[in-house]
């Protein structure tokens, strides 16, 4: 077996989720069970409603699943505390999310390394590495913006900055190239690739589009709340 693939970072197992409102209850997640290897890059696709963003938000443990369990590194979440859980989520996962959430009065640099602050972490290797990373994916002439001066797709783009900046061991992203045309795509995509390669980053994206899914190792394909199917990209 693979190296990197020994040993299960991310594990569902048999997870249901039912949204229940005042009247109704909605079963967003039916059974599904999946594993996510160190280092490997598995992408997420499905129709609209078809239970991507809940799967990564119970991944994520914003949510907790209804039924069954989510181990991350061998642990079993379910187990945890709400704020034991998010001690987990500081310290290993990064969140690129499809609303930026940036700090209106920062500018892009200083929203994109915000966390390395916020941890004591901002040495000048650290601050150059933002830097980097901002260049990497188009930015190197808007780091001095603030977000109402940025397009949508430059804030987006701020904003999965910030979520690799601490070098997570996870990274989670709710269709990181949604606002993004397809040559800032493909750079956003390599930076992520990079880190999978490099720092053995686990990343579990979700997107719409084949084309961005073709950079990941492994697509997974949801319906009604199933894994419909999987589909091995590259090696
Ligand atoms: N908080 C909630 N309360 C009730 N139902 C919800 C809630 N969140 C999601 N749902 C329902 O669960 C189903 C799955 O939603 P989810 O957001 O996971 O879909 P998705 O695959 O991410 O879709 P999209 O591609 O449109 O983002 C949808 O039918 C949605 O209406
Ligand atoms: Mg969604």
């Amino acid at each position: 077996m693979h190296e990197k693939q020994s040993k299960s970072v991310i594990r569902v197992e048999k997870v249901k989720k039912v949204y229940k409102t005042k009247k109704l209850e909605y079963l967003a997640i039916r059974d599904i069970s999946m594993s996510v290897g160190r280092g490997e890059f598995v992408s997420v696709l499905g129709p609209s409603g078809s239970g991507k963003t809940t799967l990564m938000n119970l991944i994520g443990t914003l949510d907790r699943p209804t039924h069954g369990r989510i181990f991350i590194d061998g642990v079993d979440t379910s187990e945890l505390s709400d704020r034991e859980l998010s001690i987990l989520r500081n310290r290993k996962i990064g969140f690129i999310f499809q609303s930026y959430n940036l700090v209106p009065y920062l500018t892009a640099f200083e929203n994109a390394t915000l966390p390395l602050m916020v941890d004591g972490l901002d040495s000048p290797e650290n601050l150059a590495r933002g830097k980097e990373l901002l260049a990497a994916v188009g930015l190197g002439e808007k780091m001095g913006k603030k977000p109402n001066e940025l397009s949508g797709g430059e804030q987006q783009r701020v904003a999965i900055v910030r979520a690799l900046i601490n070098n997570p061991p996870i990274i989670l992203a709710d269709e990181p190239t949604g606002n993004l045309d397809s040559k800032t795509s493909d750079a956003v995509m390599d930076v992520l690739k990079k880190m999978a390669k490099e720092n053995n980053t686990t990343i579990v994206m979700v997107t719409h589009e084949e084309d961005i899914a073709a950079h990941s190792e492994r697509s997974v394909y949801l319906r009604d709340g199933l894994v419909e199917r999987e589909k091995m990209v590259r090696k």
